[in-house]
C-alpha cells in the first residue's frame, strides 16, 4: 500500500510517497481503509520532532481519518468489517490504510461525506472541549476567537455562536474574515490593520471579552490579557504564531483572570467519558445542520506535502483534507 513517510525530523519537505507493508491491527485495534485524512498544523510539528508525541522515523503523519473498517484485531466489539468510521490516530493517517484503537473510532453518520468525517474530530473536538468543558462559556457572554479563519478558530466561531455567545473574530485579511463572518462571527478585527486590544475594548463598551480562544499566541495573547473582562478566561490552544506567551501573574491577580490550558488529545486517555460526551453533542449538532465542516481544499495523497504547506504558509481557510482513492 502507499503512504506518505517521514524518514528524518527535518519538516514536511522531506516527506515521501512510498510503498509500505499493510499495517496489522493489534489487540483492541482495527485496520481502516483510509478515504480521507484531515491536515493539521501539528502535522508539520510532528515531522520536526516538535509535537508533544514524538514518534521515531519512519512514520506517517495524520491524526484523523474517515474510512471503512477492513479488519478487526482481537477483542474488538461493537465494530464490524465494512463499517464507515471516523478515527483518531496517534499518527499514520497520510496513507491508504492505518490501524486505530477501536475506542478511538466512532460510527460516521450515513449522510456524512468522507471529507467532512476527516475534517471533523480535531477542530470541532478541540473547540468544543475548550469552550464547553474548560471555559464553560455561557449564553450572552462575549467570546474573542483569534486565528478565526483557520482550522480550530473557525470551529470556535461556530461553536461559540451555537452556545449563545457574541463572537468577535480576529484574522489576517479580508478573505479569512469573510469566512469567519459566514460562520457566524458578529464582529471582525483585521490583525494586520487594526489595534486588536483597542477594538475589543470598543466592541465591548470598555468591559472587555469574557472568554478568549487563542490558537496563535505571541502579541495576540498580550492583547487578549490587556483587553479581558473582570473574571475573564483566556484559553491557551496553540502557538501557531511561533511565540509561546510568558504570563505576568500580577495581571491575573489584578483582574481576577483565569488562563486555561487545553490539550484535547489528552482527554482520550485521561478522561474519555467527557470526550465521548463532547463528540456525541457535536455529531448531534452536525445531524441537526447546526455545524458544517468547512473544507477549503482537497489534495490527493501524492500531494500531501502541498496540502501541509498550504496550512503552514497561512494560505488555508478552515480545513484542508487529503483524499485517498
Ligand atoms: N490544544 C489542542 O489540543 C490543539 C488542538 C488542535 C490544534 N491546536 C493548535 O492550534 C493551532 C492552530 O491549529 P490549526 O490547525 O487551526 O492551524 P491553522 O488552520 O493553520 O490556523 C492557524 C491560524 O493561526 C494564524 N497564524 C498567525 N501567525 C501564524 C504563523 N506564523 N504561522 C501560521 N499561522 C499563523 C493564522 O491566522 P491569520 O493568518 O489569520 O493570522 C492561521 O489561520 C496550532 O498551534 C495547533 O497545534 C491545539
Amino acid at each position: 500500500m502507499k503512504a506518505i513517510v517521514c524518514h528524518e525530523l527535518t519538516g514536511p519537505a522531506a516527506l515521501r510517497l512510498e510503498d509500505v507493508p499493510e499495517p496489522r491491527p493489534g489487540s483492541g485495534q482495527v485496520r481502516i481503509r483510509v478515504r480521507a485524512c484531515g491536515v493539521n498544523f501539528a502535522d508539520s510539528l510532528i515531522t520536526r520532532g516538535q509535537y508533544q508525541a514524538q514518534p521515531k522515523p519512519p512514520f506517517s503523519p495524520g491524526f484523523e481519518v474517515a474510512g471503512e473498517v477492513l479488519e478487526l484485531g482481537a477483542g474488538v466489539e461493537g465494530l464490524a468489517v465494512g463499517d464507515r468510521v471516523i478515527a483518531m490516530t496517534p499518527h499514520g493517517g497520510y496513507a491508504e490504510q492505518v490501524v486505530a484503537s477501536a475506542s478511538r473510532c466512532v460510527a460516521m453518520p450515513a449522510a456524512m461525506p468522507d471529507a467532512h468525517g476527516a475534517a471533523f474530530p480535531v477542530v470541532f473536538g478541540t473547540s468544543h472541549m475548550a469552550l464547553w468543558h474548560r471555559a464553560r462559556l455561557q449564553a450572552g457572554e462575549t467570546l474573542v476567537v483569534h486565528g478565526a479563519g483557520g482550522g480550530v478558530g473557525l470551529t470556535a466561531v461556530a461553536i461559540g455562536k451555537r452556545l449563545g455567545a457574541t463572537v468577535i473574530a480576529t484574522a489576517s485579511g479580508t478573505e479569512k474574515l469573510a469566512v469567519a463572518a459566514e460562520h457566524g462571527a458578529d464582529h471582525l478585527i483585521d490583525v494586520g490593520r487594526e489595534d486588536v486590544r483597542a477594538r475589543i475594548k470598543e466592541l465591548t463598551d470598555g468591559r472587555g471579552a469574557d472568554v478568549v480562544y487563542d490558537p496563535v499566541g505571541g502579541e495576540l495573547f498580550t492583547a487578549s490579557l490587556r483587553s479581558i473582562a473582570f473574571e475573564g478566561r483566556i484559553l491557551v490552544i496553540g502557538f501557531a504564531g511561533g511565540t509561546v506567551p510568558q504570563i505576568p501573574a500580577n495581571h491575573l491577580l489584578v483582574k481576577n483572570v483565569d488562563v486555561i490550558g487545553l490539550n484535547w488529545p489528552a482527554y482520550a486517555e485521561l478522561n474519555p467519558r467527557v470526550m465521548t460526551e463532547s463528540f456525541q453533542i457535536l455529531l448531534q449538532w452536525y445531524l441537526e445542520g447546526a455545524l458544517q465542516p468547512y473544507v477549503s481544499a482537497i489534495y490527493a495523497l501524492d500531494r500531501a506535502t502541498d496540502a501541509l504547506d498550504r496550512v503552514v504558509a497561512r494560505k488555508s481557510t478552515g480545513k484542508v483534507v487529503i483524499s485517498v482513492d
